[in-house]
């Protein structure tokens, strides 16, 4: 096999949660373009249609099914329309979140734990269902953040400890699941990529955040996109129980 045919993914099945919106829908028709069939979750089921024609645009199949990956039983859900559809799941890119900004003070109950659940709880219940059917070989990505490794001038408590959080679950579900059954667990931890998420800034944040990285920019999705096929691929087949940083230097400051 060439060194290059590694990346590929031919007729490997990839699950892909928040494939509605951002970076997820880089994902997944990065995914689809490197030859793997996708099944697409998240909450709005229109904008997963959407993403659904850029997977049939690549010449491969999709599935889209309405999820919200705080609720255990959609992620279930979720997997179980792909074993459905496909008869096997190879990727799970853990990729939905939400992005908080409140002061530690005034954080209520209910919007801390939303963003745990989501962010962190959401990709525990996923792994779980595609754990449970993964056979060896598969691989796990979750999508992290270097705000789970650094601070970027905003009270984002909740944000941080669910992207911290991820990095632990990665360790500890690629110890778990790497030798037993030979399921790859890593994370990525992206700096700034334009998305919805970055939308939401006051003017003038991301230049005075992108001051502090080498590269002085924000990231193109493709360039994500690249290291995600790196982890999920069998280019990466040696890489287990680690988080990948691509933040233009972001986090070195
Ligand atoms: N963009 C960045 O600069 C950046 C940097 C570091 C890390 N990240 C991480 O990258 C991931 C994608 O972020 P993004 O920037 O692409 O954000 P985005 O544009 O806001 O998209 C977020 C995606 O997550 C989905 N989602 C949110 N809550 C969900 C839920 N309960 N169940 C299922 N899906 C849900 C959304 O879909 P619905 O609303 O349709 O459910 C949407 O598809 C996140 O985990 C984020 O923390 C992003």
């Amino acid at each position: 096999m060439r060194l290059l045919d590694r990346f590929g993914l031919q007729d490997r099945v990839a699950v892909v949660t928040g494939a509605s919106a951002g970076l997820g829908v880089a994902f997944a028709a990065g995914l689809a373009d490197a030859g793997a069939d996708v099944v697409l979750g998240a909450r709005r089921e229109e904008r997963l249609a959407d993403t659904a024609k850029l997977v049939a645009a690549a010449g491969r199949r999709s599935v889209a099914v309405t999820t919200d990956v705080a609720k255990p039983d959609d992620c279930r859900r979720l997997v179980d329309a792909a074993m459905e559809a496909f008869g096997r799941v190879d990727i799970l890119v853990n990729n939905a979140g939400i992005g908080t900004a409140v002061p530690a003070t005034k954080e209520t109950v209910e919007q801390f734990e939303q963003v745990i659940d989501v962010n962190l709880n959401g990709c525990y219940w996923m792994a779980q269902a595609c754990g449970r059917v993964m056979r060896p070989g598969s691989s796990i990505v979750n999508i992290a953040s270097v705000l789970g490794l650094t601070t970027a001038g905003l009270p984002q408590a909740a944000y941080s400890a669910s992207k911290a959080g991820l990095m632990g679950l990665t360790r500890d579900l690629a110890q778990q699941w790497g030798g037993r059954k030979g399921i790859r667990v890593n994370s990525l931890a992206p700096g700034f990529f334009a998305s919805e998420m970055t939308e939401q800034y006051r003017p003038g944040y991301l230049e005075e955040q992108l001051r502090r990285a080498p590269l002085g920019r924000v990231g193109d999705p493709d360039e994500l996109t690249a290291a995600l096929l790196l982890l999920a691929s069998d280019a990466g087949g040696y890489i287990t129980g680690q988080t990948l940083v691509v933040d233009g230097g972001l986090s070195l400051a």
